[in-house]
């Protein structure tokens, strides 16, 4: 099997974490991520993959950077995973105009602009029999948005929005597009939220009616499901991986 992906947000939690199952699995990875050192410090632990973890400086939200890496990538792509993400967390009356902009740009403009490069070079690797995949990262804030992050959860539903209509346009063309959306997962965005100057009182959803908070690889499980012959008549879908915990409200006191 000799498959290539580009994964975005590579960096870190579950970008990093998918690209590791990736190449486990026998892929190439073209690993994008803005942080520099990061990407670095994680193409050194993913030496051992002989070369085929490519580590790629990328701004996700910069139109001319995007295009650049993607005409410099020279290969058809099975799949495009977009993971770079941020959240910048505060009370609407008091979210600085560039945060709004940061959220927006990264996660909504960032992943369109990615997926729009990245169609293409899925196009080149889609067969009848093998479809190319897209999988987007949204969130649970996508349909249960939490008080202190109104922007994080727009960007998501964005994303959920440009995921069904990119499936619908896409498919025939042999892409399929789908989403997940994870509710907490142990990863350094989340680890921020425990220093109160960021949080400025953003609580993440914590431990899920399953009885305990995801780790990126629980989402990376569905990810290679999205990415497997056994999701090749899904599209359009965004899949929930929250261990329950978008699927009922527990009214607070509950012991359940
Ligand atoms: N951790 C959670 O609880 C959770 C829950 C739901 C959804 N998500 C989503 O999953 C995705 C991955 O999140 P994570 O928890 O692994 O976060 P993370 O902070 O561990 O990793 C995000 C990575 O994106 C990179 N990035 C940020 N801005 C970028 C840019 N402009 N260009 C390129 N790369 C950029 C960062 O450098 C970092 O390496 C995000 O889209 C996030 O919103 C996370």
């Amino acid at each position: 099997m000799n498959k290539t992906a580009v994964i975005t947000g590579a960096a870190s939690g579950i970008g990093r974490a998918a690209s590791r199952r990736l190449l486990d699995a026998g892929w190439t990875v073209f690993g994008l991520d803005v942080a520099q050192a990061r990407l670095d410090a994680v193409a050194g632990e993913f030496a051992a993959y002989q070369g085929r973890f490519r580590p790629v400086r990328c701004d996700v939200s910069d139109a001319a950077d995007v295009a650049a890496v993607f005409a410099g990538l020279n290969t058809p792509l099975n799949a495009l995973v977009c993971c770079a993400g941020v959240l910048r967390t505060a009370l609407m009356e008091d979210m600085s105009i560039e945060d709004f902009d940061l959220v927006l740009n990264i996660n909504t403009r960032g992943t369109f602009l990615c997926a729009q490069k990245a169609l293409p070079l899925l196009r080149q690797a889609a067969t009848a029999e093998n479809p190319s995949r897209v999988v987007l990262l949204s969130s649970l804030a996508a349909t249960r948005p939490k008080v202190v992050s109104g922007a994080y959860a727009a960007s998501k539903a964005a994303v959920t929005q440009l995921c069904r209509v990119m499936a619908a346009e896409w498919a025939p063309s042999g892409v399929l597009v789908n989403a997940l959306a994870p509710g907490t997962v142990d990863t350094p965005m989340v680890h921020a939220m425990a220093d109160p100057s960021q949080s400025k009182g953003y609580r993440p959803s914590g431990v899920s009616p399953v009885g305990r908070i995801a780790q990126p690889e629980d989402v990376v499980d569905v990810m290679m499901f999205l990415l497997s012959d056994a999701a090749r008549y899904v599209a359009g879908a965004t899949i929930p991986v929250d261990g329950g915990t978008g699927a009922a409200f527990i009214p607070p006191g509950s012991n359940r």
